[in-house]
């Protein structure tokens, strides 16, 4: 899609750093274990901050850096697991916190860990010419999970990163490759709360994420490289063209086995999975956002963004900066 450019980025960290060794004391665990099976030494968790705080904090920075006023905003999209509430959506949270008392859409959407490579699609094609969007990745992923359970609280983190796109009519191009197919194993989930009737008003347990790892760990090495290279046929590129890959931060084995796949060099991958863990939807915004304050983003970069999740939902954009 001609015309689209990425104006700015942000991302927001929950307040507590939770390492390996805290998660010792809690599960039969270790950090050797952890950082050996994962790449991960540490998460963050938050205690005060909600989804819409973390989002918030992060469209913030997006929007500084963007250098816009935030009034030229006239399209909220936020992906999300876990909204702070069933309703209002956490994008109209978000417009209420930006003040953003004229008329637009906000929304959410969900679609697990590929929500910003979804939101992304979505926006850009919601946006005419001249006009700017706010995309956002956010979770509170510590709000889904059970911290006995030594299969799922080592991976994950709660965090957000912000986007601000504009539809300028130039020359640089976002294309997308999104796709979810049924989860027939039911691999990957987290029930919410269950129905209840004026007569049975006793069941409103929360469902906590349950996820069997063999499986993510085979769909998302099979979809990953499969995205890539799909996205890179529909573009008429080569690997070698691609300046950088900004993957899911879910593990550093899957990715380093997808480069395997791709036989491409680990470097190309950028990974921060090691101090933030997985953050879902907000993973791969972060990772964006991270980047670009590390100063390793530059102006006519070729990058390539893929993420996997529940659903099973999976995708992957090309980006020219
Ligand atoms: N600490 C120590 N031992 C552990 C831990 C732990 N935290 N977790 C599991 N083990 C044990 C298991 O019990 C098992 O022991 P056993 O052999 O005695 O039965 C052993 O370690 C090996 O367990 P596996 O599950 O085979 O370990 P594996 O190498 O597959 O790694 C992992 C598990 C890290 C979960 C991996 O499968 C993975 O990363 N899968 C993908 C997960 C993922 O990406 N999820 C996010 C999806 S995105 C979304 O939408 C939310």
């Amino acid at each position: 899609m001609k015309g689209i450019e990425i104006l700015g980025y942000g991302y927001a960290k929950a307040e507590h750093r939770i390492t390996n060794d805290d998660l010792e004391k809690i599960v039969d665990t270790s950090d050797e274990w952890i950082v050996a099976r994962t790449g991960i030494s540490s998460r963050y968790v938050s205690e005060n901050k909600n989804t819409s705080d973390l989002a918030y904090e992060a469209a913030i920075k997006a929007i500084g850096n963007a250098g816009i006023d935030s009034s030229e905003i006239s399209l909220i999209v936020v992906a999300t697991i876990t909204p702070d509430k069933f309703t209002p959506s956490t994008a109209s949270i978000i417009q209420e916190k930006l003040n953003l008392n004229q008329p637009m859409m906000a929304f959410d959407i969900n679609a697990a860990c590929s929500g910003y490579v979804y939101a992304l699609e979505i926006a850009s094609k919601m946006i005419d010419i001249g006009e700017t969007a706010l995309v956002i990745g956010a979770e509170t992923l510590s709000k889904i999970l059970d911290y006995s359970d030594r299969n799922t609280c080592i991976l994950f983190g709660d965090g957000a990163g912000a986007s601000i796109i504009k539809k300028t009519g130039t020359d640089k191009s976002i294309e997308f490759h999104s796709r979810s197919v049924p989860d027939v194993n039911h691999v990957l989930f987290a029930n919410g709360v269950s129905q209840s009737t004026p007569l049975t008003n006793d069941s409103k347990d929360y469902g906590y994420l349950e996820m069997n790892g063999k499986e993510v760990f085979r769909f998302a090495i099979k979809v990953m490289q499969e995205s890539i290279e799909s996205l890179l046929n529909q573009i008429d590129k080569s690997i070698d063209e691609i300046d950088l890959i900004i993957p899911h931060q879910a593990n550093i084995r899957i990715i380093s086995h997808v480069a395997r796949k791709l036989k491409v060099d680990i470097e190309k991958f950028y990974t921060n999975l090691h101090e933030y863990g997985n953050t879902s939807a907000a993973s791969i915004a972060m990772a964006l956002a991270c980047a670009n304050e590390e100063g390793i983003l530059r102006e006519g970069m070729k990058i390539i963004i893929v993420g996997f999740g529940a659903g099973l939902t999976y995708g992957a954009s090309y980006i020219e900066l």
